[in-house]
């Protein structure tokens, strides 16, 4: 049990946080952030309006997440799919979104020690667009607290795509293909992911049962936590109790109940944070 809570929590917020037990907070989260659109159509807005209303609820998520030290956060904010399938003037007006949220978190990011990270293909995003991440990434890279991901134009197969080339390039100017060694540390070493854990924990808004090709390899042993709450009505207390249920999961990674030595994930591979490094996010 918890007997002092952290700055910056609401009361609600410490209600739940004073059940967790803080010795056992996931190393990474990732959230599949879900249903926009059904919120703004209970409200018989447009989808967009329900886009801009999920801002609040990133800001919320990320200050509380990083209030109560969790070392890293991925949001799967736009798919390859959504990219590609959606109305050209609903993507036009996430980018202009993302854009406008980089401006105006920065200041906050900074206050809350946040570090700003992307995967996903960057380069196939608008150029203006790829600047204002840059400026988003450098102006926080000197931050040593959670580090935030934003999947952007991300689909997990074309990340595996991505690193088997990466893994063949490298072979190829080491050496050659006879130099060629896969195993599980090589292809993690590939990913876009290859600064960070994989994530203890993946939640998903609005019920839906799927990882939309979310993170495929580096959520295999994660707890999967699905809330009905449309993204617009997520808040940090949402993820509290998220890191509520996941303390009362048993994590046995295939081994049997109750084997002590896999109880939680500091004592499994790959729970690290990497300190910054030019982390090559996409092909180049
Ligand atoms: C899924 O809802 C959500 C998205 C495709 C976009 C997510 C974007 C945000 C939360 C706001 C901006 C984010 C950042 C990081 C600034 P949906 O449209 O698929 O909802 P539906 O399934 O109800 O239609």
């Amino acid at each position: 049990m918890q007997a002092t809570v952290p700055a910056g929590l609401d009361r609600k917020e410490a209600e739940v946080y004073l059940r967790l037990d803080s010795k056992r907070l996931p190393r990474h989260i990732a959230i599949i952030m879900d249903g926009n659109g059904r919120w703004a159509r209970r409200r018989h807005l447009p989808r967009i309006a329900g886009h801009r209303a999920g801002v609040s609820s990133v800001r919320s998520t990320v200050e509380t997440a990083a209030h109560i030290g969790i070392p890293a956060l991925t949001l799967y904010a736009f798919s390859e799919e959504n990219w590609k399938k959606r109305p050209a003037s609903e993507v036009s007006f996430l980018m202009g979104l993302l854009c406008r949220y980089l401006k105006a978190e920065v200041p906050t990011l900074n206050k809350n020690n946040i570090r700003l990270e992307y995967i996903g293909r960057l380069h196939e995003l608008p150029p203006s667009v790829q600047e204002k991440m840059q400026w988003a990434r450098e102006a926080t890279a000197h931050n040593a607290g959670m580090v935030l991901t934003l999947a952007l134009n991300y689909s997990a197969r074309t990340e595996l795509v991505d690193a088997f080339r990466s893994i063949v390039d490298a072979a190829a100017r080491n050496g050659g293909l006879s130099h060629l060694e896969i195993d599980e540390d090589a292809v993690s070493r590939h990913l876009y992911t290859r600064h960070l854990p994989d994530p203890d924990l993946v939640v998903r808004t609005s019920g839906e049962m799927r990882l939309s090709n979310f993170l495929l390899w580096q959520l295999a042993y994660a707890e999967i936590y699905v809330t009905p709450t449309l993204w617009p009505e997520f808040r940090g207390v949402h993820l509290l109790e998220g890191i509520e249920e996941y303390q009362k999961r048993e994590r046995r990674y295939g081994g049997l109940a109750g084997d002590a030595s896999q109880a939680h994930s500091s004592d499994h591979p790959r729970t690290r944070v990497s300190a910054p490094h030019a982390v090559k996010t996409g092909r180049s």
